[in-house]
């Protein structure tokens, strides 16, 4: 997932799509191998960003390409679901998720979710390519 071109592109898009500030507070779901922990990181000279995955392994390749975020504290590491792990006490201005709203049994609980977890005014970026043979643009807008 971190190197596959078509990948990569599309989660760029997505952070372009959030308009990051330098001081933001943000939150990706399912950060997989944490390519997009990467590049969400180095717009934000003064924010922090949470990378969470129900993944070990995942998280251990995530913690791997980003050791000098980690370590300075930019980028922080959880391990867990979104459907316990987002505490309500936090608050983000930017949460984004890529390819990982499909795996969701109650998608409704979980955007009531992530939005709880936005301040006024944030952005939440979901993006979902479907998959299959024959996948076409009204795949992704049934999913909408
Ligand atoms: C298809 S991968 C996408 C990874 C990354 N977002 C990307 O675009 O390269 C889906 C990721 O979501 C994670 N995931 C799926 N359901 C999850 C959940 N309920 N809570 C946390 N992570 C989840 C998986 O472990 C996996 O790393």
């Amino acid at each position: 997932m971190a190197k596959r071109p078509s990948n990569r592109a599309r989660n760029i898009w997505t952070l372009d799509l959030l308009n990051i500030q330098p001081a933001d507070r943000v939150l990706e779901v399912g950060c997989g191998p944490g390519f997009a922990l990467t590049a969400a990181a180095a717009r934000l000279p003064r924010g922090r960003i949470l990378g969470l995955d129900h993944s070990a392994v995942m998280l251990q390749q995530a913690e791997v390409r980003n050791r000098a975020e980690v370590k300075s504290g930019r980028i922080e590491l959880r391990l867990g679901n979104l459907d316990t792990a987002v505490a309500p006490m936090e608050a983000f201005d930017k949460i984004y998720w890529v390819n990982v709203v499909q795996f969701l049994d109650d998608k409704d609980a979980a955007l009531a979710r992530l939005f709880d977890a936005l301040v006024p005014g944030g952005i939440l970026a979901t993006t979902y390519v479907p998959r299959g043979r024959g996948a076409h643009r009204a795949d992704a807008l049934v999913m909408a």
